[in-house]
């Protein structure tokens, strides 16, 4: 089952993890460690209180211009209230640059946070095992980081610096009002704004359900379409591009409907809220036009509720939108702090060395090993690769070949036995220092979509194009790509599609003759090559891995015939072994597959035509 799917079957308790998800994802980067982000924490949180101070301080000064043009006692009007206006102006256009400049460096904060979180769970993705990463969908990985990021940029932004700001004015006008006006106006002010509260947060409960629908069938859209893309040759291939398409339109018809229902639902929130208000504004301003006609209040009284009301509302109307967003941020919170509390599987020791290496001796001692305990794949396999030495498995397909290179990997862990090198188990070692020890061939390789040059440099960063060039030439790929109109600037596309399968591998030869490691592992090294050039590949390789650890597995018993020691596993366990000649002389399993190999040489070298 997708992990994240499980994660999303938990979300129900997203409110109650949202203290450890706020502690843990959230608030440090509210007082982050570099004084420099501190001081634009402190700025920022200045300007919005100043910012709020101007806006409540802005209708006074309208009341002021409007009490100087309609004086109570009826008395002409001599002048323009020019320090009213000029304060009026001023008050208006200091609220907004107050809040921008707030917004503005508080922008850098919010981001860093943002791309803090999304770094820190890219490289937890990559503390994951092997086994959880076959299960994912990559897709909806990168949806989730990318939402994480924005989850974590929105608590900082907007729930802090408005919903912060909205509760101060709330404050701050409910103190003016019962300070100035009679009671009943701070209490219809209140009673508006908790009827609108709310009235907002139930129906967005009741909606909720509508935009969950909604992400669940952009989430399937998406992981479809990334799945249906990426397998482009195969759908082609298949003739199943309708049958890909359905599949993808009943995600997105999914989506149609959850949104008609959200748009829908949205709009009956928003008349909803419209109408609370308007009942509201009237009756305070009921309120105060009964002032005026009892000559407690000015007409200025009138015009400075009114504007308090509006200013208090205006951002009321996000409160519905940020109610759900914050529940969405909740969620996805809880979808990243989730995967970042994952525990990976294959961990280092806490007292862990660097792998010690004296020659690179290899050793499996007794290793089983299963991906699922129902169904043992290795059997208790031991064989050990002196240091220097050459061994070769060979065996059926599924038999357990690939396997014994995860284990030596340390991407899974054996379920009994142990795995030495040089003596050292290799649970007891940095991973780092075990797999930079390991130079890997494997049996599909897959290329970043990348210049040839950055694919084979990739075992050394900072390798120089000479040692590039020379690792290609080893591996016999040199000429191809020098006749290549990019050379080694080509780019080979997305996981390598632009190349032919024996290039790819040979890109993938060059990269560990480059990686120079003293083990080395070779999955079906050469096995897309044609004959020809897999004998040229061979010599090439054999200079390559002298002196070095080499396991290598083989369908073509004929690349093996070298090696010190060959073992033929058969089902997860290791039914004979021996030389190519010990092998042969005894007459069994390994002989069979012998006899029957060159048959079909010498077939194929009698009938060409048929290759
Ligand atoms: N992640 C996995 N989860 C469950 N089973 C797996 C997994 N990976 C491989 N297997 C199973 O383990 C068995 C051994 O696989 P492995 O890749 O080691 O075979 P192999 O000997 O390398 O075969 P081939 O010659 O075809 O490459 C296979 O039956 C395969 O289906
Ligand atoms: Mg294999």
């Amino acid at each position: 089952m997708d992990p994240i799917e499980q994660r999303r079957g938990r979300a129900t308790g997203a409110e109650k993890g949202l203290g450890r998800r706020l502690v843990q994802l959230v608030l440090p980067h509210l007082w982050p460690a570099e004084p420099g982000l501190r001081a634009m924490v402190v700025l920022a949180a200045i300007a919005m209180v100043a910012g709020k101070l101007v806006t409540v301080a802005t209708p006074f000064a309208l009341k002021g211009v409007v009490d100087a043009l309609a004086p109570s006692d009826g008395a002409p009007v001599a002048a323009i209230p020019l320090a009213f206006l000029l304060a009026y102006g001023a008050a208006r256009l200091g609220g907004t640059l107050f809040n921008e400049l707030r917004d503005t460096i508080f922008a850098r904060v919010a981001e860093r946070a943002g791309r803090r979180v999304a770094l820190r769970t890219y490289e937890h993705l990559f503390a994951l095992s092997l086994r959880w990463h076959l299960e994912r969908r990559t897709g909806e990985l990168a949806r989730a980081i990318s939402r994480g990021v924005q989850a974590v940029g929105f608590m900082l932004h907007t729930a802090l610096f408005t919903m912060g700001p909205v509760l101060l004015e709330l404050g701050l006008v409910l103190g003016i009002l019962l300070w100035r006006y009679p009671p009943s106006f701070a209490f219809v002010t209140l009673a508006t704004v908790a009827v609108y509260a709310a009235f907002t947060i139930a129906t967005t409960e009741w909606r909720t359900k509508f935009r969950r629908e909604m992400n669940e069938k952009d989430n399937e859209f998406s992981a479809q379409a990334v799945d249906g893309l990426l397998n482009y040759e195969i759908v082609k291939a298949f003739g199943n591009e309708a049958f890909e398409a359905r599949r993808l339109d009943r995600a997105l018809q999914g989506y149609e409907d959850a949104s008609v229902k959200a748009q829908a639902s949205l709009s009956f929130l928003n008349a909803g809220q419209a109408a609370i208000i308007a009942v509201g504004v009237t009756v305070v301003m009921t309120l105060a036009a009964r002032g005026v006609v009892a000559g407690e209040l000015t007409v200025g009284d009138v015009v400075l509720v009114n504007a308090f009301l509006l200013q208090l509302y205006m951002p009321l109307n996000f409160l519905g939108v940020l109610y759900r967003e914050l529940r969405q941020s909740l969620t996805d919170l809880e979808l990243v702090g989730g995967l970042l509390e994952l525990e990976p599987e294959i961990r280092d020791a806490p007292d862990a060395r660097p792998l010690l290496l004296r020659g690179g001796e290899v050793r499996f001692e007794d290793v089983s090993f299963a991906y699922d305990p129902r169904r043992p794949i290795l059997e208790r396999v031991s064989f050990t690769i002196p240091a220097g030495r050459k061994v070769a498995i060979v065996g059926a397909s599924g038999g357990g070949k690939s396997t014994i290179v995860r284990l030596l990997f340390r991407f899974f862990d054996p379920t009994s036995g142990r795995i030495t090198i040089d003596g050292q188990d290799i649970r007891s070692v940095t991973q780092a220092s075990l797999r930079a020890a390991i130079g890997l061939v494997p049996q599909d390789t897959v290329l970043f979509n990348d210049t040839i040059a950055a694919n084979i440099g990739y075992a050394r960063p900072g390798a120089s194009r000479a040692e590039i060039e020379a690792a290609a030439k080893v591996a016999q790929i040199h000429d191809f790509v020098a006749s290549l109109p990019a050379g080694y600037e080509t780019v080979v596309g997305e996981r390598g599609l632009k190349l032919s399968g024996g290039e790819k591998q040979r890109v993938a030869i060059a990269r560990v003759v480059l990686k120079n490691p003293p083990i080395l592992v070779l999955d079906e090294a050469t096995s897309a090559l044609d004959s020809l050039t897999e004998l040229q590949l061979q010599a090439a390789l054999r200079d390559a891995a002298r002196g070095r650890t080499t396991l290598v597995i083989a369908h073509r018993l004929s690349t093996v015939v070298d090696a010190d020691e060959i073992l033929v596993l058969e089902a997860g366990r290791i039914v004979e072994r021996g030389s190519h000649d010990e092998l042969l002389a005894r007459g069994g399993l390994y002989r069979a597959l012998w006899t029957r190999q060159h048959e079909k040489v010498r077939a194929e070298e009698a009938e060409p035509a048929a290759v």
